[in-house]
């Protein structure tokens, strides 16, 4: 059985890979990069990927550690933790279908991930 702590690893691993990946693509499209000049393409949509699925997992782990019961309702702080993660999982197609939007988005991660880290360590909702 794997402990919280060791699925909190797993959690900002995968919080890492993605927001690299988002950050690459976005400065890449920032400077006029496109999904056809981009040659990591393949390997940061991989590790997008894998980043979003550790995520998930060291998240739902570090719940069950936690004492969550199987099927009771989400708490608040963990719906908008939810939507952060549904967030940046989808964000990584913005950049390139719409470049003006490639700074925004960037500028947007720290956002993210700072009301994601607040959610998880105040959970005032
Ligand atoms: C599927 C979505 C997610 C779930 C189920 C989830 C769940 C959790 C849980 C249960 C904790 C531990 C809280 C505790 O120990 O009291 C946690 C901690 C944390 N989560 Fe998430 N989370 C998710 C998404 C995210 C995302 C998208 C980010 C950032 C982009 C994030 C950032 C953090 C941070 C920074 C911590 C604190 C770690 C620490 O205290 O050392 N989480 N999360």
């Amino acid at each position: 059985m794997f402990s919280h702590a060791f699925y909190n690893v797993v959690h900002i691993v995968g919080i890492v890979l993605v927001m690299s990946a988002l950050g690459a693509t976005a400065i890449h499209a920032l400077n006029g990069g496109t999904r056809q000049t981009n040659r990591a393409r393949g390997l940061v949509a991989a590790l997008h990927g894998t980043g979003v699925v550790l995520i998930l997992i060291g998240g739902f782990g570090m719940l069950a550690r936690l004492g969550f019961r199987h099927g009771a309702m989400f708490p608040g702080w963990l719906l908008v933790k939810l939507a952060v993660w549904v967030t940046i999982a989808a964000l990584l197609f913005v950049p390139y279908r719409r470049p003006e939007l490639a700074k925004p988005v960037y500028l947007l991660l720290p956002v993210l991930g700072g009301l994601a880290a607040y959610m998880a360590i105040y959970k005032p909702l």
